[in-house]
């Protein structure tokens, strides 16, 4: 019952192979010209490590909120293509696809036989007047999951973060999770995170945070950078709404000139590497059930990322173009 690692490098040779399919595939039909499909697939995937340990994670990584056992068949091969393209990191919540999430995910690992290489992430769920805050959220997750220990446990939404710290601090100590959180996808909540992060050890932070929506970068992210806490990006292409914009609304519009140079094809890829490029996130999760987005998503963990100048060309774009398009 103890902690173990996620890199142990099998997929090392698939991945090549892998990503080759993926670069044909990604050229079917689409807009990316063939050179920028060849550099970016090409490229190794960009990892950061967590500050609290050293352990490095690969920046993009793929969120559960919508996994339902009733797309069994096609999460199944979501799971499996991240893998073989060397994503790790899967985020979950007892509370994600009404509560069946995290039985598709621990299922799909269990056939794959995939879960000493992933990064796994869940969330407690409860009422924290009720008492025993958290334990059988936290149990119930063991047991959808099919594991016995936990890389990331937070609480949920900030919900009962001093009723459930003991728990944390306790599941901690004896290796049952290796890290531990807090997560909001508001930024009604910022200002409360902060003071969270400032009165407790924590681990990570799970924060909404995108071009769109940068309020974070005001508030938590320069906390995490100062207190070295890892972060982890929800809702960065909008979470349907949730996030400040919606992808539907940005996706007819054009590309900022910069996309070229950053081998971005489409406004996931672009959004996703916006995120990315801050210095204080550790991995993005992007949520969603479909193979072709899963690849389109992860692609954006490869090539070049925006320095500090093209992130403040790109803010402008998004600012004169997207979020005000009469005054373009
Ligand atoms: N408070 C919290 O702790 C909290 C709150 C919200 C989310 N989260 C976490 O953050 C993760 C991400 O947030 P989210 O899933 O709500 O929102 P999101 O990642 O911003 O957006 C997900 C939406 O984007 C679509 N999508 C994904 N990749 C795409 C692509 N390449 N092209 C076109 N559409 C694409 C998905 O549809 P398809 O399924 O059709 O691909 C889905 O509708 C969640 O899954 C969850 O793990 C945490």
């Amino acid at each position: 019952m103890s902690v173990r690692s996620s890199n142990d490098g099998r997929y090392r040779r698939r991945d090549i192979i892998a990503l080759g399919l993926a670069a044909a595939g990604a050229l079917a039909g689409r807009r990316l010209p063939a050179a920028a499909a060849a550099s970016s697939s090409a490229a190794p995937l960009i990892s950061r490590s967590i500050p609290a340990s050293g352990q490095m994670l690969p920046v993009i990584g793929l969120g559960g909120r919508d996994f339902r056992d009733d797309e069994l068949a096609e999460l199944r091969d979501v799971i499996g293509r991240m893998l073989e393209l060397g994503g790790t990191v899967i985020d979950t919540a007892a509370a994600y696809g009404g509560g069946q999430s995290e039985r598709v995910i621990g299922q799909v690992l269990s056939e794959l036989g995939a879960r000493p290489r992933v990064f796994l992430a869940t969330k407690l769920t409860g009422t924290p007047e009720r008492g025993r805050y958290g334990r059988e959220s936290f149990q119930r997750s063991l047991e959808l999951l099919q594991t016995d220990y936990l890389d990331l446990l937070q609480i949920h939404n900030l919900v009962g973060v001093d009723a459930a710290w003991p728990l944390l601090t306790e599941l901690k100590h004896s290796n049952k999770i290796r890290y531990l959180g807090i997560t909001t996808s508001s930024p009604d909540d910022h200002g409360h995170m902060v003071q969270l992060m400032q009165r407790y050890p924590v681990d990570f932070v799970e924060v909404d945070y995108s071009i769109g929506n940068r309020d974070a970068a005001q508030t938590v992210l320069p906390v995490a950078l100062e207190r070295r806490i890892a972060v982890m990006v929800d809702v960065p292409l909008g979470g349907a709404g949730r996030g400040g914009f919606s992808l539907a609304s940005v996706q007819g519009k054009p590309l900022p000139p910069l996309a070229a140079a950053l081998g971005v094809r489409d406004w996931p890829q672009l959004l996703l590497k916006y995120a990315v490029s801050h210095p204080a996130v550790t991995c993005v999760i992007p949520g969603t059930t479909k193979v072709s987005h899963l690849e389109d998503d992860q692609a954006a963990g490869r090539g070049r990322l925006p320095d500090a100048a093209m992130r403040r060309e790109l803010e402008r774009y998004w600012d004169r173009v997207i979020a005000r398009p009469g005054s373009a």
